[in-house]
């Protein structure tokens, strides 16, 4: 049984189960464990004001004290992964509404990627109770705009791939298979072997792993053992997720039977291998890395569709659904001769919504204006996308995001 209680009332002993409120601002990766008095103290400094507590795991309230909120256990799914003053899981927020959260988010899942990373390299089991709370967090995102977090993901400098291409293919996940109608125990699994699906580089080499340039033969048999290893890490550290444990072993597939590590074909793959082998290959040509910059949304797409063998295709053009044609920040021509960046979806896939910001016929920036081309008054349309690279813009980022 559940009961949310106020923070001062925690004593040691009892199994703390979620925390309420702003848990992305709370000192713990962890969110599940039976309090000591250290974390009381620590709780009880953190601003964190209420806490759920499962009283078949650990000790109760004293009898006199009543819980501040009786009904809260039932909406807590709801709750706990939002801040108290951000828009809750079922609510559709704007996209710039929801960047400030996905920014905060992702800055967290960084932090607890980063320290279920550095268990592995430390030698122990890697605690995967943190990723709950998180995946949770990016399924609400993600409900309440499908865009922010991704479109914020693929921003990551070099440094920060590793782990944040971690929360990208967690976004990207729970993205396609809302896409796709998969049920929300499915959407949230997808997310969660999203997130966990590269844990085995926390044992690959890194002069390997951030090699500023191309792998040698010998370099890239190395890296090829990741999903091994990832999978070996999971089952050692007592996780039994078999969607998790699946991804991580299979993101590597190709529906062709080409890829690794068991040159699986066609429906040999899972379902959500073949999703996630999909997801992790457009975060991973959409970033900066080491030695590349990343392509653009709209042009990744085109690549991708255009590598036969590689991906599902039913499952490639879902993913181009979720995402759209021209991707929240791909840079598009018009038929009327400006340039312009995309700053929002309609559900016109080629009529998204665009900041028009420069005349090419001028060859000059023009007063920045929103345009909805799905609006029928508007009159203008997409050409074709463009490669911010042969335009000079190397921040088009400022152009769109909030
Ligand atoms: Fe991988
Ligand atoms: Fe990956």
């Amino acid at each position: 049984m559940l009961r949310t209680i106020r923070t001062d009332q925690l004593r040691p002993g009892m199994h703390v189960q979620r925390l309420c409120g702003s848990w992305l601002d709370h000192p713990f990766w962890r969110t599940s464990f039976v309090a000591t008095s250290d974390d009381i103290a620590r709780l009880q400094g953190s601003g964190v004001d209420e806490v759920v507590i499962d009283l078949a795991l650990g000790l109760d309230v004293e009898a006199e004290i009543p819980p501040v909120s009786p009904d809260a256990a039932d909406t807590i799914e709801v709750t706990s992964a939002s801040e108290t003053d951000a828009p809750t899981a079922g609510m559709v927020t704007s996209f710039e509404a929801e960047v400030r959260q996905a920014r905060h988010l992702l800055e967290t899942g960084r932090r607890v990627v980063e320290a279920m990373f550095g268990e592995i390299r430390l030698g122990r089991a890697v605690d995967t109770s943190a990723a709950v709370p998180l995946v949770d967090a990016v399924c609400d995102s993600v409900l309440r705009n499908p865009h922010a977090l991704v479109s914020v993901a693929r921003l990551k400098t070099a440094d920060d791939y590793t782990y944040l291409h971690s929360m990208a293919v967690a976004a990207l996940m729970a993205g396609l298979a809302r896409q796709m109608g998969l049920p929300e125990d499915e959407v949230h699994a997808a997310a969660k072997g999203g997130l966990l699906h590269d844990m085995g580089k926390a044992v690959s080499p890194p002069d390997v792993l951030n090699k500023p340039g191309s792998l040698t033969d010998a370099e890239y048999h190395t890296m090829r053992r990741h999903p091994e290893d990832g999978h070996r890490l999971l089952v050692d550290s007592g996780v039994d997720d078999a969607t998790a444990l699946d991804i991580a072993l299979h993101h590597h597939e190709r529906v062709d039977g080409t890829g690794y590590p068991h040159r699986l074909s066609g429906e040999g793959i899972s379902r959500m291998a073949r999703m996630a082998a999909v997801c992790d290959v457009y975060d991973a040509i959409t970033s900066d890395r080491s030695y590349k910059r990343g392509w653009c949304p709209a042009q990744s797409l085109r690549r991708m569709a255009s590598w036969h063998g590689h991906f599902d295709s039913a499952i490639f053009q879902a993913f181009v659904k979720s995402l759209g044609i021209y991707p929240v920040g791909t840079l598009v021509r018009l038929e009327s001769q400006q340039l312009a960046v995309v700053i929002e979806q309609s559900p016109a896939l080629l009529k998204p919504k665009i900041r028009i910001f420069h005349c090419i016929r001028r060859q000059s920036r023009v007063l920045m204006r929103d345009v909805d081309l799905s609006d029928a008054a508007c009159g203008d349309r997409i050409v074709q996308a463009e490669s911010p690279d042969d335009w000079g813009l190397r921040d088009l980022e400022k152009l769109w995001l909030p």
